[in-house]
């Protein structure tokens, strides 16, 4: 489905609130404030969007991203949270690396890099979005999938991690648990779904993921009850990763075997290890606000700024490094470690 058609759709059924904005690159770098909070350089590189607060450790007793952020890359005004992901590699038949950038979706040409981002009520192509949802409150944090799943049964934990092969930028299906094998035209976009149901009390948990679960049945999509120890509806959060993997489609480049060139900056050549990170820090109450307009992407109460404005936003690299960005790097960066820390270290989580 394109989204042209969606938006337009939407203007004629007006409900409750869905959200999708684009956000510019605030930054790549090997850091990692919630599996390695202080830690310079943590394991993996990681490409982040969002306020400029964003440093290696935001713990929410020292930390607070709306009032100490000055700007973010992201289209609401208001919006200064953070979100990442590992970065992606294509890997040479010489055993070398270069990083694939990422590219904005149809309908935010201009921005640079960076990811979509999504707060849905209900499932994407509803545009009633009537559910009710509680925003994430400040301090809140979360994860989901994990670096170390190396085979479908360990991704298949988190249902709503996925990959589309993007034949063109409206291509939406079929999605897949693993890297597509063959050559995506358009590129490939990663679809990162996080769990929507909250047990009402944690902010954050030590795997920064015991505070979150799916549907005790059904899903999301379908409205599925939240089981009884998470309680809570909350929006569902989704990034949109658009790598453009074009520039390396070429059958000279490819691996000879059959297999398919792209690596996670940690290691994983499957995909399975697809995860995404992310640190709550929305103004005031400015996302409930908007959850609780009836609108449909194009949402009154969501102030925004310009492409230029989300562009200038930045932070310089803490960590000192090639990432292959320009020529060719023989190791990716930490080499391509999935945690070297997940000794994790026991850390106030309570806000
Ligand atoms: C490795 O492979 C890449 C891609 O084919 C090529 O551009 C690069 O020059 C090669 N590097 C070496 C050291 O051979
Ligand atoms: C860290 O990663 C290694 C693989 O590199 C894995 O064997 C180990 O179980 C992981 N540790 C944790 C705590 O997940």
């Amino acid at each position: 489905m394109h989204w042209a058609s969606l938006a337009s759709l939407a203007l004629v059924a007006p409900s409750h609130a869905l959200i999708r904005f684009g956000c510019s690159q605030l930054v790549v770098d090997r850091l990692d404030p919630l599996v390695q909070p202080g830690d310079v350089p943590a394991a993996h590189l990681h490409q982040i969007i969002g306020g400029n607060s964003f440093v290696p450790d935001m713990r929410p007793a020292i930390h607070d991203p709306a009032a100490m952020s000055t700007c973010t890359t992201c289209q609401p005004a208001d919006d200064f949270s953070n979100y990442w992901t590992a970065s992606l590699y294509f890997r040479a038949r010489n055993g070398t690396y270069k990083r694939v950038m990422q590219k904005p979706n149809v309908g935010f040409e201009g921005q640079k890099g960076g990811m979509t981002v999504y707060y849905m009520q209900n499932q994407l192509a509803d545009y009633q979005q009537e559910a009710k949802v509680t925003a994430f409150q400040p301090g809140f944090r979360m994860i989901v999938g994990s670096p170390t799943a190396t085979t479908k049964a360990e991704a298949d934990k988190f249902p709503q991690l996925s990959y589309t092969c993007l034949q063109d930028m409206g291509t939406r299906f079929p999605e897949f648990k693993a890297f597509p094998k063959e050559f995506c035209p358009a590129g490939v976009m990663v679809n990162i779904r996080f769990p929507t149901c909250w047990n009402g009390v944690d902010l954050d948990s030590p795997d920064h993921m015991a505070h979150m679960a799916y549907p005790a049945s059904g899903t999301f999509e379908s409205q599925g009850p939240c089981p009884a120890s998470h309680p809570k509806r909350m929006p569902q959060l989704m990034y949109e990763v658009i790598y453009e993997t074009a520039p390396f489609n070429d059958p000279e480049l490819w691996p000879e075997d059959g297999s398919q060139p792209f690596v996670y900056s940690f290691g994983d050549a499957t995909g399975y290890g697809n995860h995404g990170d992310y640190i709550f820090g929305w103004k005031d109450d400015s996302l409930q606000k908007i959850m609780d307009e009836e609108c449909y992407v194009g949402c009154s109460s969501m102030k925004t700024q310009s492409v230029e404005a989300m562009n200038s936003c930045s932070v310089p690299r803490m960590v000192d490094e090639e990432i292959g960005d320009e020529g060719w790097i023989s190791a990716l960066p930490g080499h391509g470690q999935m945690n070297a820390t997940l000794a994790v270290k026991p850390r106030a989580f309570r806000g």
